[in-house]
């Protein structure tokens, strides 16, 4: 029923930002204080179930950073960012990627994942895949093990996971979860 809840909440706009896309708003569905709560208890308990060892969550900016603190902050553990290029101080690793509507890089601080730990990478939607495989590769890059590429929408016809589970060697634990 959390599912059910969150998923009717969910906002559409067709031809945004472009003509031709319908984009889905998970903001719309953030406005509701209940379906906030179903939607933090969903990832959380997903992720107690099927990643019980992960050691860091990283986030995509922008969404991603939403769902990256909530899991963080209920299992205590920390979460770090990738971010557009040239927002983080200090020492950065990047990798570049073509998005559903134009091209960028992401990075991420050198030092934010140590060697061999596992790791969980959240956004909040998949469309072609760009954007999280250069997550994965970039995580992979820090010596990070990818336990679960996880999002909350999926565009499927655009085979975002096809290009996750061929390309990048991952499968996706939340298959049967998504909203
Ligand atoms: C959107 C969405 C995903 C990404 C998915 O983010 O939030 O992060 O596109 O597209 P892809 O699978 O084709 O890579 P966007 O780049 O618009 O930035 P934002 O989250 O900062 O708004
Ligand atoms: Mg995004």
């Amino acid at each position: 029923q959390r599912l059910a809840v969150v998923k009717e909440h969910i906002g559409e706009f067709p031809d945004f930002p472009k003509k031709g896309i319908v984009f889905k708003d998970i903001f719309t569905a953030l406005t509701n204080g209940h379906v906030c709560t179903c939607l933090k208890e969903l990832i959380v308990n997903h992720v107690r179930s099927k990643c019980p060892d992960v050691e860091v969550i990283v986030g995509l900016e922008s969404r991603g950073f939403l769902f990256s603190f909530t899991i963080a902050a209920e299992l205590g553990i920390g979460c770090v960012p990738v971010r557009k290029k040239g927002k983080l101080p200090g020492e950065c690793v990047s990798v570049e990627y073509v998005l559903e509507y134009g091209k960028d890089v992401f990075e991420m601080q050198k030092d934010s994942i140590k060697k061999g730990q596992k790791v969980l990478i959240i956004d909040d939607l998949l469309a072609t895949g760009g954007s999280m495989e250069a997550a994965v590769r970039l995580v992979r890059k820090l010596g990070g093990e990818v336990q679960e590429a996880l999002v909350l929408i999926e565009l499927p016809f655009l085979n975002g996971r096809k290009r996750l589970d061929y390309r990048m060697g991952l499968a996706f634990v939340f298959q049967d979860w998504k909203i």
